[in-house]
């Protein structure tokens, strides 16, 4: 009997809990994890910004788990029958089957990547005053639906914005605001209400079923479409089974058509949810697939490629098929909980429940004496890669923006995300990561702020450069070297 999408535990003798790997890794990549002198050097010329370090300095790169993934064997084998051709590759009929099969939606569009189905979705329903409600923005979903003209209204609940809560949906919206909200722009102005799956910004926090379905009850009454980003789709998939009352027991596949049937379409970043490229937009509305249609092989590529390759096609369709094995979707959220509750064990400020993307450290405690406005979640970005090697990626203020009058947007909760790609580190490293998140918080006192030196104009935290105030960084070296002796 085929049991793969029943939840599996394995106990240890010793009653320790430790996640264990149901794979093995049959292709390395070789690491370098170069010395804390060198890693200064690397960070100066980067800029102090994470994103333009080059990843032969980096140890560990948890900066995302978007186009970072392990794929299977099976995926790897898949890419070497692709079908080239412009129009009608068999490759890509495979991967419209697999959304029909695995997302149970009729009609596909692929695009490149998750922002190109922003670009387009944003493109056919965001007019100038339209209003689009949602759980929580994303960074490139944010900039898409400003720049068609629409605004965007986060409606979390109490909980969502919570450093330590053992709150288990705090990616649900709050349905008292929501209505409040439709009551105060008018359903006419609300393009369409958006559930991300997997909330990225507030940790990787998912939704419950029933928040859902309470959502597009709403949505139904006032006839306003329900938009899903299910580029995280797994990991919250994988909370419902194990966290929500009643489904434990349920096929993942009825658990994941059940979260689509509440939706009117849904798109999704391949980076993530299928250890691949590309990306796409289903529905089972053939109106709303006629409306973004032509706009695919405007500024993506023919229907049957959408921007992709056909490799990545055909990995693709089998990655959907691999999101419905408990085993897959279930490693990274086991080790993200590993890695949360023992550094909340020992104190050290980081967002729980543990959620499934990454470990969140709560920069705005971590180092409480560096001010909003010296940008904390960018120098601790700063410091684990001088104190390791390992590459997180800032999401406070410089990932924010400023306002009309050139101040500083301050960023709810200043955090610093290391992300954990899909079956890519062994425990061993993720022991490492703890050891030294421990000595930097021991030694947090050392570490100062941020100012910039080149700040553009738009998403400034991807190319933007910064500097230390002060010596803050010899002088964390040099504790370095005073505890660690010659280690790397
Ligand atoms: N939606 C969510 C929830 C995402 O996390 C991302 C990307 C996108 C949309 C855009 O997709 O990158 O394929 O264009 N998140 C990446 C990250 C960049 O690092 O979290 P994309």
């Amino acid at each position: 009997m085929d049991n793969s999408d029943q939840v599996k535990t394995v106990k240890f003798y010793s009653g320790e809990v430790t996640p264990l790997e149901m794979h093995k890794v049959r292709v390395v990549q070789k690491l370098n994890l170069l010395p804390i002198e060198e890693r200064r050097e690397c960070i100066f010329g980067a800029g102090f910004n994470t994103f333009l370090l080059q990843n032969k300095d980096v140890y560990l790169d948890m900066l995302t788990d978007s186009g970072t993934n392990a794929m299977s064997d099976n995926q790897v084998a898949a890419m070497s029958v692709a079908d080239d051709s412009y129009a009608g590759s068999a490759s890509y009929y495979k991967l419209e089957k697999a959304i029909r099969e695995v997302f149970n939606q009729q009609y596909f569009l692929p695009v490149h990547q998750g922002r190109a189905a922003e670009h387009i979705i944003s493109k056919v329903f965001v007019r100038k005053g339209s209003v689009i409600p949602m759980n929580y923005h994303f960074t490139t979903t944010k900039a898409h639906i400003e720049m068609a003209g629409g605004v965007i209204e986060e409606i979390y609940t109490d909980e969502a914005l919570k450093i330590k809560s053992d709150f288990p949906f705090k990616g649900n919206m709050d349905i008292v605001k929501l209505n409040q909200i439709i009551e105060k722009w008018g359903a006419e102005n609300v393009a369409y209400i958006r559930l991300e799956a997997g909330t990225n910004l507030i940790g990787g926090q998912p939704f419950s079923m029933q928040n859902l379905r309470e959502v597009s009850a709403i949505a139904k009454a006032h006839k306003i479409m329900l938009l899903m980003d299910t580029s995280l789709i797994n990991e919250n998939l994988y909370f419902i089974k194990i966290r929500e009352e009643g489904y434990q027991n349920k096929p993942i596949k009825d658990i994941l058509h059940e979260m689509l049937s509440y939706t009117d379409f849904s798109y999704f970043s391949g980076r993530k949810v299928s250890c691949t490229r590309g990306g796409g937009i289903c529905t089972n509305s053939h109106d709303i697939y006629m409306k973004m249609r032509d706009l695919v092989p405007l500024f993506e590529g023919f229907l049957t490629y959408g921007g992709m390759s056909v490799r990545e096609i055909e990995a693709m369709a089998v990655g959907l098929y691999e999101t419905l094995d408990f085993d897959v979707i279930s490693h990274s959220p086991s080790f993200i909980k590993y890695l949360v509750d023992s550094l909340d064990q020992r104190g050290i400020p980081v967002i729980t429940p543990a959620g499934g993307l990454g470990c969140h450290l709560d920069a705005g405690q971590f180092i409480a004496h560096v001010p909003q406005s010296h940008y904390p979640a960018g120098a601790l970005a700063a410091a684990l890669y001088i104190a390791s090697g390992i590459r997180g990626m800032e999401r406070g203020t410089i990932s924010s923006v400023r306002d009309e009058t050139g101040n500083d947007v301050l960023a709810d909760v200043e955090l610093l995300r290391l992300a954990f790609p899909r079956r890519v580190f062994t425990l061993s490293q993720i022991k490492y990561a703890e050891d030294r998140i421990q000595w930097l918080y021991d030694n947090r006192k050392l570490i100062g702020g941020l100012e910039w030196i080149e700040e553009p104009p738009v998403l400034r935290f991807f190319v933007g450069k910064l500097k230390p105030i002060g010596d803050w960084v010899d002088r964390l070296v040099a504790k370095f070297r005073q505890d660690f002796g010659d280690s790397l």
